[in-house]
């Protein structure tokens, strides 16, 4: 019989396999999925869940989105990859439409976010040398405690947290680490003339949804303007809606030097980032001097801008915004010693958790599991609430209440 062929599985199976044959660099909450579907996913016992993580952003537009979907079916269907070494006709039209939706002159396309930002460091970099004079070997980059810009050796040594540094040395040189959300101190590292960019998230995402203070990414703008230092955003997981706007900047009509977009850029469906600047930091780089095999490859080029499409034909920063003050305000009257801080932007939120009797951040995301939501703890004590920017307000209202059980059941 057809149906004997099929081999049943379980979860069990399923995670001892990845121990048995996968590097142990990640530590899941144990639940086996299989299917997804706007803000939903389903595990292989057909439970369903609200994914409150979307992938850590990168599905603000939902699970499987079907214009998303669509466009990389019909791309799949006709050209997948030819590299740089010729042209496309997909990757022209796609550097034209995220060139004119965030204004900038031009883009250069990379995979994941990772690369954006290594792309960034170089770009930034050689426009030191050659345009503000920066002498050979010199160029250093502020970054800020508590960042996080991805895994590679030079990114990880920008890094403040021992986890994602430690024993990878020798480390690249040339970082300055300031304090997050202190000008002062930014003010003061801006006095060494070899600074070429000061590069920060404009909400801190890994760290744990850390908010700085109103005014914040104006003033380091407004700073790093008059030293002639570069402005560059990472807005890979606060960018694309995420916070309640276009951008993260946007909320302080801030327009950073250089931006780097990833995750939802392409809604999940592939991997796809880019760095945006204009042509005077652009152009520092020519050819042969940076790239990559499948960068603005045509299904990815597809891919971004049926994503792009979707965030804005449904709105989706105006959905954030507005269902962000909901959850927050929500999460606050929870009354719960567990809680000692709720803050966020749009739908990129955090509890910070106070442990009780042994119990802490790791098993109330077990609990929420139980009760139908997905949701991952960050350094031990912070659960991130980030659920697809598709969410209606019925279905956060079902959120909110399983969120209540469950710190009622603690
Ligand atoms: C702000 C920020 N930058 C960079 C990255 C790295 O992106 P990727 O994992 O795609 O390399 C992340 C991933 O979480 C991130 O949140």
């Amino acid at each position: 019989m057809e149906t004997s062929k099929v081999k049943k599985i379980n979860a069990k199976t399923v995670i001892e396999t990845e121990e048995r044959y996968g590097a142990h660099n990640y530590h899941p909450i144990p639940v086996v999925l299989e299917r997804g579907e706007g803000v939903f996913v389903w595990d292989i016992t057909g439970k369903r869940y609200f994914d409150f993580l979307a992938s850590y952003s990168a599905v603000n537009q939902g699970h499987c989105h079907p214009k998303i979907i669509a466009a990389l079916i019909e791309q799949a269907q006709k050209l997948t990859l030819t590299s740089r070494a010729f042209y496309n006709d997909s990757l022209g039209e796609y550097e034209k439409y995220i060139t004119g939706y965030f204004g900038y002159d031009k883009v250069l396309p990379m995979n994941t976010g990772a690369e954006g930002v290594e792309t960034a460091l170089k770009l930034v970099r050689k426009w030191a040398y050659e345009k503000k004079g920066v002498a050979e070997n010199q160029a250093k980059i502020i970054v800020c405690e508590g960042n996080f810009h991805g895994r590679t050796i030079s990114i990880i040594s920008a890094s403040t947290d021992p986890e994602s540094s430690g024993n990878y040395g020798p480390y690249t040189p040339g970082f300055i680490v300031i304090p997050y959300n202190n000008t002062r101190a930014l003010a003061e590292a801006l006095k060494d003339e070899t600074v070429a960019a000061f590069l920060v998230e404009p909400i801190q995402g890994e760290a744990g949804v850390v908010v700085p203070d109103e005014g914040y990414l104006f003033n380091c703008f407004d700073l790093c303007k008059k030293a002639n230092v570069l402005f560059v955003a990472d807005e890979i997981q606060t960018g694309i809606a995420r916070t309640g706007k276009r951008l993260a900047c946007d909320h302080e009509d801030v327009r950073p030097d250089v931006l780097i977009l990833g995750k939802a850029l392409s809604g999940g469906v592939y991997p796809v980032s880019a760095v945006l600047t204009d042509d005077e930091i652009m152009l520092c780089m020519r050819p042969g001097q940076h790239g990559s095999t499948y960068g603005g490859n045509p299904l990815a080029c597809r891919v971004a801008i049926a994503a792009m499409n979707v965030v804005i034909e449904e709105r989706l920063a105006e959905n954030a915004e507005r269902l962000g003050h909901i959850l927050r305000k929500n999460l606050r009257e929870i009354k719960s010693d567990m809680i000692s801080l709720v803050r966020g932007k749009g739908l990129f939120n955090a509890l910070v958790i106070r442990p009780k009797n042994g119990k802490t951040a790791w098993d109330l995301c077990i609990a929420l599991k139980e009760n139908g939501l997905l949701a991952k703890p960050t350094h031990n004590d912070i659960i991130r609430f980030a659920p697809p920017l598709v969410i209606t307000e019925d279905q956060l209202q079902e959120c909110i209440t399983i969120i209540q059980k469950t710190f009622a059941e603690f």
